[in-house]
């Protein structure tokens, strides 16, 4: 076959260093020469890739490699965690595989693919590495409080099969900032001999050290340490950041996260299901779900699961309340909770609500939603909208 002899030479002086990409290209070549009939050509070609694939096997960087994934010892109940040195509280809390969550938390479809491609690189692990690439391994997660971050990082880790150390940033800042530094180190290196998810929580914790005049030597030290760490862990297990602070983070430290995902608050066609979720066992009608969800509007899936908390029990003590009157009793104790607009309409007449929820474009409320919420008929409900006019 013409040129086969230098073709033979560059495969064979090639594959002198190789590297499973180029492997699996001169496996291709092989195969096409021998649906050809080349018999011989494939044959020289086979001999030169098991000599290859042997040597690749054993080559140091292919079992580091293959280490990436699992580097490290399991976590046990025995392993100890490292502790404060001037205060000896733990630097970080462990949560086995067992223990986290099995449902992703409710977000809208775009957020939900975006956070299933990240799983899919982990569970197409040796995939991507027959292709020398590498899954995303630092992801930082930030968005406004009880969005379910904490929550999403936790069942990140549970997808990829692994513990979480979670470390509390604003808990391993010791009164003495050396002592931060030689906490933060400790901590990263606890994790880089254990296989596990490093969570780093609240996040911005060092940030707003920053902001002290006083430290400025020290919390430099202390944020060149977090990025020196963060740096030496770019091939090792994963790292996620969680923060509600974003704007508070410097740029240097953004940059380290191969992945910055923003969970953004529920929006309102998405909220009557979260709260839907929350009040399992209990059942309540469509329209139900959808005025608790009006009442919450710009609120967190946490506020949410407050409410349904909230109304469970207003409910076994006293099954006879409407929903509304209930809500209202919920809004004077959970100010914060319910911005100061919809305090207001709900605290106002039975009538000026209903024209409110029958006038709000958004969520269209019908005639019919409205009259079954006050427990009246459609034509009764009428009548008193005409009269308000
Ligand atoms: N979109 C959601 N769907 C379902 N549950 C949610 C959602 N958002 C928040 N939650 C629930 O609210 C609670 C608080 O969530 P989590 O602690 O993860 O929020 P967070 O964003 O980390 O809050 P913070 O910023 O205050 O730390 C959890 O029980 C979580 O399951
Ligand atoms: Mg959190």
């Amino acid at each position: 076959m013409e040129y086969f002899n230098i073709i033979q030479a560059l495969c064979r002086s090639a594959l002198s260093n190789p590297s499973s990409a180029l492997i699996h290209q001169v496996d291709r070549l092989k195969a096409a020469l021998e649906k050809d009939g080349k018999t011989k050509e494939a044959k020289s070609l086979s001999s030169l890739l098991e000599t290859a694939n042997s040597a690749f096997d054993m080559s140091p960087s292919r079992i580091e490699k293959s280490f990436i994934k699992w580097k490290g010892d399991k976590i046990t109940s025995k392993t100890q965690i490292p502790v404060d040195k001037e205060t000896s509280t733990p630097l970080a809390e462990i949560f086995f595989v067992e223990e986290l969550p099995v449902e992703l938390p409710i977000f809208s479809d775009n957020v939900r693919s975006a956070i299933e491609s990240v799983v899919v690189e982990w569970k197409e692990y040796d995939k991507l590495q027959e292709l020398s690439a590498h899954p995303s391994n630092t992801c930082l997660i930030y968005g406004a409080p009880g969005t379910g971050k904490t929550h999403l990082a936790k069942w990140l880790a549970k997808q990829i099969g692994l513990p979480v150390v979670l470390v509390r940033l604003d808990g391993l800042m010791s009164s003495f900032l050396g002592t931060t530094s030689r906490n933060i180190g400790n901590l990263f290196s606890f994790a880089e001999k254990h296989q596990c998810v490093l969570l780093l929580d609240e996040f911005d914790a060092i940030a707003k050290l920053r902001n002290d005049p006083q430290e400025v030597g020290e919390i430099k030290r202390v944020v060149n340490t977090l990025l020196q760490n963060l740096d030496s862990r770019k091939t090792i297990g994963f790292t996620i950041g969680v923060t509600n602070h974003e704007t508070l983070l410097d740029p240097a430290i953004w940059r380290r996260f191969e992945v910055q995902l923003e969970i953004p608050k529920p929006s309102f066609e998405l909220m009557p299901d979260i709260i839907k979720t929350f009040f399992i066992p209990l059942e309540l009608e469509d329209v139900e779900f959808k005025f608790l969800a009006w009442c919450i509007e710009n609120a967190s899936g946490a506020d949410a699961q407050m409410l349904a908390k909230w109304y469970k029990r207003a409910y076994f003590l006293n099954k006879d309340e409407s929903l509304v009157s209930s809500i209202r009793k919920f809004s004077l104790l959970n100010s914060g909770r319910i911005d100061q607009r919809k305090r207001n309409l709900l605290l106002h007449s039975d009538d000026e609500l209903k024209s409110a929820l029958l006038n709000d474009e958004r969520y269209s409320f019908k005639q019919k939603d409205v009259a079954s919420l006050f427990g009246i008929t459609q034509s009764k409900l009428s009548k008193q909208m005409s009269k308000l006019k």
